[in-house]
């Protein structure tokens, strides 16, 4: 179903997989990136993709990045929310106006986007949503209050997105990773492989790819779910109770 597609944090380890697969595939793709201009340059030399600087944590920003999106002549035939936000602190301590940014970068931007694009992919009777979850959303891990809350209420929000919209040939699904070897991941995540029954962490190209089939036409009757990608952990986490 190749057509344009927005993927937000497209410079992040995961989000460059994103645009360099979706690329590949043929889709016409913007990306959004905040901090490394130098990174965002690079890669939009490499693959073609559009280059949008927008801070997702700025809330007039993000509504005006959406308007925007909605005035453009040829519309987006799927949407990405890849980047994410983290605030590691105990949940009884957490700072909430951290908390609160993750929740705005995390959640409250992809809904802000959503309305942004998918007026136009309603009219055109196709369309593809997908969030970037968190295996982390569905456990308890210390430290990860904010997160998990925000990746959670995504969720949720996803599964609503997608009864809504899809009896006008739009889907919303979230892929949900488990360890992936990027920054965010960081260095503790290397020793946690043995828990993980794939016995490695996953590559940021093997999001990408799951997000890929998601997008493709083969996809239309896959709607409201959550695609777990993490080598197996969430199933072991569960059996091992
Ligand atoms: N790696 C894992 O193990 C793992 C596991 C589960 C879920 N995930 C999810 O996967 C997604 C991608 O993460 P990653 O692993 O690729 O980590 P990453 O390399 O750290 O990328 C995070 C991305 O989010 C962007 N971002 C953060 N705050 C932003 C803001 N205020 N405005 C705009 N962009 C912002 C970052 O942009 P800047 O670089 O400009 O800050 C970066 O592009 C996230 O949603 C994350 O929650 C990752």
């Amino acid at each position: 179903m190749a057509g344009a597609v927005l993927v937000t944090g497209g410079t992040g380890g995961i989000g460059s997989a994103l645009v360099r697969h979706l690329s590949a595939e043929g889709w016409a793709v913007s990306f959004t990136w905040r901090s490394d201009g130098a990174a965002a340059e690079a890669l939009a030399d490499e693959t073609g993709a559009e280059a949008i600087r927008l801070d997702l944590a700025d809330r007039a920003a993000v509504a005006a990045c959406a308007e925007a999106l909605a005035e453009r002549d040829a519309s987006f035939a799927a949407l990405v929310h890849n980047a994410g936000a983290t605030h590691d602190a105990l949940a009884a301590t957490l700072d909430i106006e951290r908390a609160a940014e993750v929740m705005q970068v995390n959640l409250f931007a992809f809904m802000a986007l959503v309305k942004g694009v998918v007026r136009g992919m309603t009219a055109a009777r196709r369309g593809r949503i997908v969030a970037i979850g968190a295996l982390a959303a569905a456990r308890g891990t210390v430290g990860n209050g904010a997160y998990a809350a925000s990746k959670s209420a995504l969720e949720a929000y996803v599964r609503t997105l997608a009864v809504e919209v899809g009896r006008r040939g739009v889907t919303a699904n979230v892929v949900a990773p488990g360890w992936i070897d990027t920054a965010m991941a960081g260095d503790a995540a290397s020793g946690l492989a043995k828990a993980i029954p794939a016995q490695r962490l996953g590559t940021a190209a093997e999001v990408a790819a799951a997000v890929g089939f998601l997008l493709r036409d083969g996809a239309a009757y896959v709607n409201g779910t959550t695609l777990t990608v993490d080598g197996g952990l969430g199933i072991a986490l569960a059996a091992s109770k």
